[in-house]
């Protein structure tokens, strides 16, 4: 199993390049099931989760192409089996985005229920009454869900809850349903834009994504398009964190700041200087002094549940007490244990974490919990004192796309080891 090993201590300086959305890229290949056409993607990250989609879109019978690194070509015209198994369901939650492209073109679709996760329960009872109210007829087999549908039919849907999948495996059935779905508390979030913007371009008929109504005139059938996947706002809020906690001054470039404006507004408070030179590029400036400030995580366009470690790596870091409430997930504090290791003073209770900043941290041996989690710890490692080792790395690399080499070559001392 890999590991990192990083000695802190070292200010980043330099320019650093952000890759594609995964959560982006990972509907957006899945939408390819919806077409016989050739769907062609850029921008696709080179990540774990991205190659595990690609195992499944191969498993059904897809050809997957990449005719370059980040480009994947993507044809589902000879579609076979209609399932995703438990060994990919179990490795990639993600999986379960196939439910409703299968479903609306196939009439059938078979994937193994999700179990609870490092993070929390995560069941997708939403994605599944929202499949019913389509007209699908939805049972559990053996531990599989398992819909079935003539075809689909328009409908209004009202989530309970706001989700993002759910959201994305909604808008996909509908495309191909027969006559109009509204989505009601819909998710807001860049990615359903951007899976949104794909669907229309393969003839679908959708708006309203990136509000909380989306309507989609169902079609009958979708075609080939070609799509770059928006950059991950994730990983340029990561960069940010990284940039502040070693109390460096990176250029960020190739990202869109304004899919993180609740992210740079939370660290500007915190005394972060950050500016944007252009549409597509952050500067973050060195700062003298990191001060505290409280957080929520919210649906967007509230601060991400994707960034909450980071911010509470950078949270250990600072003078003073902060607050942060985590109102997404009921278990996503697996890396305060982890940065107790290290000497930080954080206390949770429920969804709550309290930090006393100390202004600093210590080298030592942690384990990754989750892809969030180990981003933290590789952050907190970048600025404690002396060595710190991360075990379980493969989590890391999940969502990073090489994200060692990517922080060596701003100054850091990580190395990846076996
Ligand atoms: N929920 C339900 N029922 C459902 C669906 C969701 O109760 O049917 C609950 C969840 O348990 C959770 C909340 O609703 O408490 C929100 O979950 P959501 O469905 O929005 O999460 P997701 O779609 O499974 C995506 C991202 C996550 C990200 C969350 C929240 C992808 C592939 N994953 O997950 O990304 O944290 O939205 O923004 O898009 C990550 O990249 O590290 C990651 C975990």
């Amino acid at each position: 199993m890999d590991k990192f090993r990083i000695i802190g201590g070292r200010p980043l300086e330099g320019r650093v390049q952000v890759s594609g959305a995964k959560n982006s890229a990972l509907p957006c290949m899945a939408a390819a099931l919806l077409t016989a056409e050739t769907i062609t993607l850029h921008n696709a990250p080179y990540v774990r989760d991205i190659i595990t989609m690609r195992r499944l879109l191969e498993d059904l019978g897809s050809t997957v192409l990449v005719p370059e690194l980040r480009t994947l070509k993507i044809s589902a015209h000879k579609i076979e089996l209609f399932e995703a198994p438990y060994d990919l369901v179990k490795t990639m939650r993600a999986s379960v985005l196939a439910l409703g492209p299968l479903l609306a073109r196939f009439g059938q679709a078979r994937v193994s229920m999700p179990g609870g996760c490092a993070i929390g329960q995560r069941p997708i009872d939403l994605h599944l009454h929202g499949f019913e109210k389509l007209g699908a007829r939805v049972s559990l087999e053996g531990g599989d869900v398992v819909a079935r549908a003539e075809r689909l039919r328009g409908a209004e849907v009202y989530f309970d809850k706001v989700t993002v999948t759910g959201t994305e495996n909604l808008m996909m059935a509908a495309a191909l349903a027969e006559g109009m779905t509204t989505l009601f508390n819909a998710a807001r979030e860049p990615e359903i834009v951007d899976l949104a913007d794909l669907l229309n371009k393969m003839g679908g008929r959708i708006e309203g994504a990136g509000k909380s109504t989306i309507t989609i005139e169902g079609v009958r059938e979708l075609g080939g398009a070609e799509h770059t996947i928006i950059a991950d706002r994730i990983e340029t809020g990561t960069f940010i964190a990284a940039a502040a906690i070693t109390g460096g001054h990176l250029d960020i470039v190739n990202c869109s700041p304004q899919h993180l404006a609740a992210v740079i507004d939370k660290f500007r408070e915190t005394g972060v200087r950050i500016d944007q030179p252009n549409a597509f590029s952050l500067r973050v400036h060195k700062a003298d002094h990191i001060g505290s400030a409280d957080v929520t995580t919210l649906p967007h366009p509230g601060f991400p549940t994707d960034m909450q470690a980071q911010y509470m790596a950078l949270m250990t870091m600072a003078e003073g007490t902060s607050i942060i409430t985590e109102t997404i997930f009921e278990n996503r504090f697996m890396h305060a244990s982890e940065l107790l290791r290290m000497g930080a003073r954080i206390r949770t209770s429920g969804r709550q974490a309290v930090i006393d900043g100390t202004g600093h941290l210590m080298g030592a041996k942690l384990l990754a919990s989750d892809l969030r989690a180990s981003a933290s710890l590789v952050l907190a490692g970048l600025a404690a004192k002396g060595e710190t080792v991360i075990d379980r790395v493969y989590h890391i690399d999940r969502g990073y796309e090489k994200i060692e080499e990517k922080l060596r070559a701003v100054g850091a001392k990580i190395e990846r080891f076996r």
